[in-house]
């Protein structure tokens, strides 16, 4: 029985998520947060459409399945693959990132031309085309693929332990001569392709941890915008229109779930994005969540 207090299912494929989670436990400091990320399966963004739709359905079997009230997909690759199949199938509402991300894009820009910096896939799938059309026919839309930042971003990540440390220290541990180097590189049909954006959404709920870098590749004319806090907003008002907000008093419980086999990993990568640590973890094998 679906109540209140029951906690919001998010959904990633690995870590990336987190960005959009801290900002939920941020603004509904009152819900109760189920994380699940599939790190083990980690790119998603490089596999088949049909591959990745077929995740996100395991996934949300298994989030159903620990009385979710609602489901966030905070993966713009699940999003483009899975939100339409996850929203027919699943018993609950099921939301995704693309649309708040192209909201947020309409939101900045002026001149009516937009870059969207995402996944192969993510850009393969058109979705975000015709999310940002369908507000503004007349916006012109540029896709981006970066098909190395995921990685980039796993592999900082992966130095786990240091990164509390090294964050203090400098306060950006992804803005790097080689990360400048590389976000350069993938972004150089923007910037001197001659398309002229005034806006770039992050399309990869991963990216964000790399706006260091790419806003210094843009500029200080780009905007740089991304679909956590739209998500959020969607999200509190559906809440708020199904009277499923969870009250006052509650206190809000969070929990992680991930396929990796290294959960240490996953705890200090996790915290550090989160920006608070992941108290309960728990691993989760392939096989659980495929009989799903
Ligand atoms: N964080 C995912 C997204 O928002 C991409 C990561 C992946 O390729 O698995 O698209």
């Amino acid at each position: 029985m679906l109540d209140n207090e029951c906690p919001i299912g998010v959904f990633d494929s690995g870590l990336g998520g987190l960005t959009v989670a801290r900002c939920i436990a941020t603004s509904l400091p009152h819900e109760s947060i189920y994380y699940l990320g599939d790190t083990k399966r980690c790119p998603y963004g490089v596999r088949s459409e049909e591959e990745v739709r077929s995740f996100v359905l395991q996934a949300g079997r298994w989030l159903s399945a620990r009385n979710i009230k609602i489901m966030i997909i905070a993966c713009n690759t699940a999003t483009a693959a899975g939100l339409r199949i996850a929203q027919q199938m699943l018993p609950v509402p099921v939301i995704g990132v693309i649309a708040p991300g192209a909201r947020a894009a309409i939101n900045s820009t002026r001149t009516r031309k937009v870059g969207v910096l995402a996944t192969s896939l993510t850009v393969r799938s058109g979705a975000y085309t015709r999310a940002i059309q369908d507000l503004d026919a007349g916006v012109d839309v540029y896709g981006c693929p970066a098909p190395s930042f995921v990685e980039m971003v796993e592999k900082e990540l992966a130095t786990g332990a240091h990164l509390q440390e090294r964050w203090l220290q400098n306060g950006d541990v992804f803005d790097t001569p080689e990360n400048r180097m590389e976000v350069e590189r993938t972004l150089a049909p923007l910037i001197s392709g001659g398309v002229q954006v005034d806006t770039v959404v992050l399309g990869c709920t991963h990216f964000p941890l790399l706006a260091g870098p790419i806003r210094h590749a843009l500029g200080p004319d780009v905007r740089v915008v991304s679909s956590a806090e739209e998500t959020t907003r969607e999200l509190e008002d559906i809440l708020r229109r199904r009277e499923l907000l969870a009250s006052d008093d509650t206190v809000p419980m969070h929990r992680f779930a991930t396929t990796s086999d290294n959960i240490a990993e996953f705890a200090a990568a996790g915290s550090f994005i989160f920006g608070q640590p992941l108290q309960s973890i728990e691993h989760v094998s392939l096989d659980d969540l495929s009989e799903r």
